[in-house]
Formats: C-alpha cells, structure tokens, sequence
C-alpha cells in the first residue's frame, strides 16, 4: 500500500538540503561582493564544502526516492498541478544534484583545490583552464539562480496547500500525530 506520508529519511534528506540551501545562497552572494581577504576566503570555502554536502545527500535522497517512492499525491487537484507537482519535484531533484556538480567541476578546472571541510581533498582530475572554467561556473550560478526560483514557486504551492487549501500536503513532509 502507498504510505500516506513520505519515509522519516526522506523527511530528514529533505529538510537538511532544504536548510543547506537556505545557507549556501547568501554565503554565495557575500562572498562574491565581498573585497578580497580572509573572510572571503572562508566563506567560499564553506560554500564548496557545504555544496558537495548538498550533493551527497541529494544522492542520498534520489536513491531513498528509488528504493521507498512517494506517497500519492493529495485527492481532488486537478490534472495540470498533478503535472505542475510531479515536473517541478524532477526539476529540483535534477538541479540540487547539478548545480553542485557544475560548482565543484569549475572550481576543479579553473581555480584553487578543492578541499571538503580543510581535510579530504577532492579536486576532480578535469583540465581547460581559466575561460573554461569560468564558463561553466557562469552555468553553475544560472542554474543556481534557476533553482532559488523554482524553490519560490516550491514554497508558494506548499503554503497554498496548507493555509488556503488546508489538505494535509505540507504534513504528509513533517513530522507529528499518526506517523508511520
Ligand atoms: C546546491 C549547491 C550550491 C548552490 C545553491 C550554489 C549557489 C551559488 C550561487 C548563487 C553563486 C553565485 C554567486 C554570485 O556570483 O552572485 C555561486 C557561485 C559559486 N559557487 Fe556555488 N553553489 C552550490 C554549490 C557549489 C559547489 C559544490 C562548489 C564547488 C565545489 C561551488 C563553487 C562556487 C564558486 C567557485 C562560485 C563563484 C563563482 C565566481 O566567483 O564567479 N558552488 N554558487
Ligand atoms: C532548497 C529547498 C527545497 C528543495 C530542493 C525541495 C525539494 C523537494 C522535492 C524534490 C520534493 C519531492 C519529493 C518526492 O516526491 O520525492 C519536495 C516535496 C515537498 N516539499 Fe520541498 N524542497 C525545498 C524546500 C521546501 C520548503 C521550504 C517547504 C515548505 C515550506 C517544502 C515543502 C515540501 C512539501 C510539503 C513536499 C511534499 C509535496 C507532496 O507531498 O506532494 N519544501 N521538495
């Protein structure tokens, strides 16, 4: 039988990209405006380090959503927000895994290595140099800036759902009575 609510692990993958999200964007924006010195520095390496974080469980997450799959989507929406639901819920699986990926192969090719949290370092072996690497770090923020996006549009049907449709959506995501 579907389960009514999506797996405790789901929940928690869910929440802690969600929350590592949140955090990476404005590190991102400081660290690209700020003036050169130590606090760039760190902030960029935290963004690297909690960016491959975000890939890894966003791994994870992609093969929980494989192996438990999803509950039925609440009765009664019509045909085009099941569509608009399903497509947009690819679309942030797809960007969560890329828009990291494309962080971490433009700081491989172009930049500094890349260190995860000072210690385990994991540059990947790719070459191009400079132009190369600055382009697909232009595709990196693109596809980041497209990501914040779609998230807006994420929240905004979630708190519909809850505040003026009332039906449960945002619970079957949480925590509480009932739980399987
Ligand atoms: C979900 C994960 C990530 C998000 C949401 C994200 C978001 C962003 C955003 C919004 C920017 C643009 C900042 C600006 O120029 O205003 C940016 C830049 C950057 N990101 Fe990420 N990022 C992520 C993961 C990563 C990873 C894993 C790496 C490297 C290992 C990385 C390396 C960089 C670098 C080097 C820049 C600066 C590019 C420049 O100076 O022009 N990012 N990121
Ligand atoms: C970076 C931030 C976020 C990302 C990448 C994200 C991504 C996703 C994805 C991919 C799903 C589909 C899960 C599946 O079917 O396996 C989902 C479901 C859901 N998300 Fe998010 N989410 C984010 C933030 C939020 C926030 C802030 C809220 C609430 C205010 C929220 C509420 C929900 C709810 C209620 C569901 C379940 C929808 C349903 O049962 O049909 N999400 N999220």
């Amino acid at each position: 039988m579907t389960p009514p609510r999506y797996a405790p692990s789901q929940k928690v993958l869910h929440w802690a990209v969600a929350a590592l999200v949140f955090a990476l964007v404005p590190i991102a924006l400081a660290m690209a405006n700020l003036p050169d010195g130590a606090l760039k520095n760190a902030l960029y390496e935290w963004h690297k380090s909690l960016g491959l974080t975000v890939l890894g469980l966003a791994v994870a997450r992609l093969l929980v959503r494989a192996a438990r799959g999803a509950p039925a989507l609440v009765e009664g929406l019509p045909a085009w927000q099941r569509r608009a639901a399903r497509a947009s819920h690819r679309a942030l699986y797809l960007l969560i895994v890329l828009v990291p990926l494309l962080g971490w192969a433009g700081t491989s090719v172009c930049c500094a290595p890349v260190m995860l949290y000072s210690t385990v370092p994991l540059t990947l072996p790719i070459s191009g140099g400079m132009p190369v690497g600055e382009t697909i770090l232009t595709v990196h923020q693109v596809a980041a800036f497209a990501l914040v996006a779609l998230v807006v549009a994420h929240v905004a049907a979630a708190l519909h759902h809850h505040l003026v449709r009332r039906d449960g959506t945002l619970r079957r995501m949480w925590w509480g009575r009932g739980e399987g």
